[in-house]
């Protein structure tokens, strides 16, 4: 595969510059901790490295130094629809060049060979109770595959460090093109009666995702557009970091994909955007048929907060503006459903949160992130079991996650063990008491 090929350069490139900054700059200061940090979630500290993605507080995410648009630009077209093929991103994002129309095709070729889930795996998923969450039962099936990692089994036989990311890049290959076809089957098992859709030999991962789906086109290119949106948010989201976390210990590619799509499924992380859903779906329940106001929605919004509660898909740890993950799908929304109501109830929200969530005065950032659009697009295009949307979100991930565990074997970055401090150190280090405790 020329990708294979390509990357292998690339790595071979780029580990003196790590090894030069490790060897010959190793003490230079980066950062600083405060208490405040310390106690807060490491937020702002500065400890990672990666090169696939990064994420300025207000310009939003860059895609191996491109901007949303702009990397929607560069990249291929699938003939006759408005977005890139996925596995040609997938390609930009493990190398950083923007793949030819062929290069792109030689992966979905390699894609469509590698996409079949194994008999195994649905018969894990179907032995789960009825009411099993579609995260947990992705989850599941991510990780019941981990006997097929090419990296655990060379592992086992004895391999260099230099070697490590070749297995490990196999791996990756293997779960990529899978995830789509397990997530299509969790939806039908669950919620279309159990009866499934075959593969289609002659599509992409997109195209294929949404008619595995059931789903017509343009679903193809929301699917397009929403795998490469969710792909990467730099390094200190929680799904990135748990699994490089996990991958630090060596441990395989299923293991720590497993593991990051567990904390994709926290409601302060990827669930936000099915909980965006329901807290619209019960304010229009109270409004019982009454036109959603902004006065309404301001009110609906102030008891959310009044109860203790957040305002799901606002606010982030890092950005201090409305997420450009947001304002593509809010560009979608306004070129294709622009009188959707639910769309509209959405851009009520929008023009309404930020100003109640300032007044409180509580978050950093009053904007969307990426969570508050997203549900609408898939309820206009028949996926309304919201369960569902945070598996949509994990497939997205996956692009990222697993490039940056990639290039963390090619890179030997090492098993990650940050130190923790006790509150009587910290007392301490404030000037609260003295080392005998008083
Ligand atoms: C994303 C999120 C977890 C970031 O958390 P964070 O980095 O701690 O955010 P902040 O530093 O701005 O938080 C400061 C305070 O504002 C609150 N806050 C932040 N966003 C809020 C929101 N959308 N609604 C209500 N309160 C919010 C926090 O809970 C925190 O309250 P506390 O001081 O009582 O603990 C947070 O904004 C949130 O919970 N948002 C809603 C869930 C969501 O959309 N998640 C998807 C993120 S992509």
């Amino acid at each position: 595969m020329k990708l294979k090929k390509t990357l292998e350069k690339k790595i071979n490139e780029h580990r003196p510059r790590t090894t030069r900054l490790l060897k010959e700059h190793g003490d230079v200061k980066i950062s600083e901790v405060t208490i405040a940090q310390a106690i807060g979630g490491a937020r702002g500290v500065r400890c990672l490295v990666t090169d696939v993605s990064y994420l300025d507080p207000f310009e939003g995410i860059r895609f191996r130094g491109k901007t949303i648009p702009e990397t929607f630009e560069a990249l291929p077209k699938v003939p006759g629809r408005e977005y890139p093929y996925v596995e040609g991103f997938f390609y930009y994002l493990m190398t950083g060049d923007v793949p030819t129309k062929e290069e792109t095709l030689e992966v979905v070729e390699e894609f469509k060979k590698r996409r079949q889930l194994p008999q195994y795996v649905i018969d894990v998923l179907r032995a789960a109770p009825t009411d099993t969450h579609p995260m947990t039962l992705f989850s599941q099936g991510i990780l019941a595959m981990q006997r097929e990692s090419e990296f655990a089994r060379r592992y086992a036989e004895g391999m260099s460090r230099e070697e490590m990311w070749e297995p490990m890049f196999e791996d990756v290959c293997n779960i990529m093109p899978k995830l789509p076809v397990l997530a299509a089957y969790i939806y039908r098992m669950k919620y279309k009666a159990d009866v499934h859709i075959p593969a289609d030999p002659d599509q992409d991962m997109g195209g294929n995702f949404a008619h595995m789906m059931g789903i017509d086109p343009p679903y193809d290119d929301v699917a397009r557009m929403y795998f490469i949106l969710h792909s990467d948010h730099e390094s200190g989201n929680v799904s990135a970091h748990t699994t490089h976390l996990v991958a630090s210990a060596l441990s395989d590619a299923y293991y720590a994909l497993s593991a990051g799509i567990n904390g994709l499924a926290g409601p302060l992380h990827g669930l936000a955007n099915q909980e965006v859903l329901r807290w619209v779906m019960q304010f229009e329940q109270k409004l019982g048929g009454a036109e959603p106001t902004e006065e309404r929605v301001r009110e609906a919004l102030w008891d959310t907060l009044n109860s203790g509660q957040v305002i799901p898909g606002y606010g982030h740890a890092v950005l201090r503006k409305t997420d450009p993950r947001y304002t593509a799908q809010r560009e979608f929304c306004l070129k294709h459903l622009p009188d959707f109501p639910l769309f509209k109830v959405i851009s009520t929200i929008y023009k309404v949160a930020p100003d109640v969530l300032k007044e409180q005065g509580k978050a950093k950032n009053p904007w969307p992130n990426v969570d508050a659009q997203s549900g609408v697009v898939q309820w206009y295009y028949g996926l309304t079991e919201w369960d569902f949307y945070t598996v949509l979100f994990g497939i997205g991930r996956a692009l990222g996650v697993l490039t940056n565990i990639v290039w963390d074997r090619a890179l030997a970055y090492p098993i990650e063990r940050p130190k923790s401090v006790t509150t009587d150190m910290l007392e301490e280090a404030a000037g609260l008491k003295d080392s005998s405790g008083s």
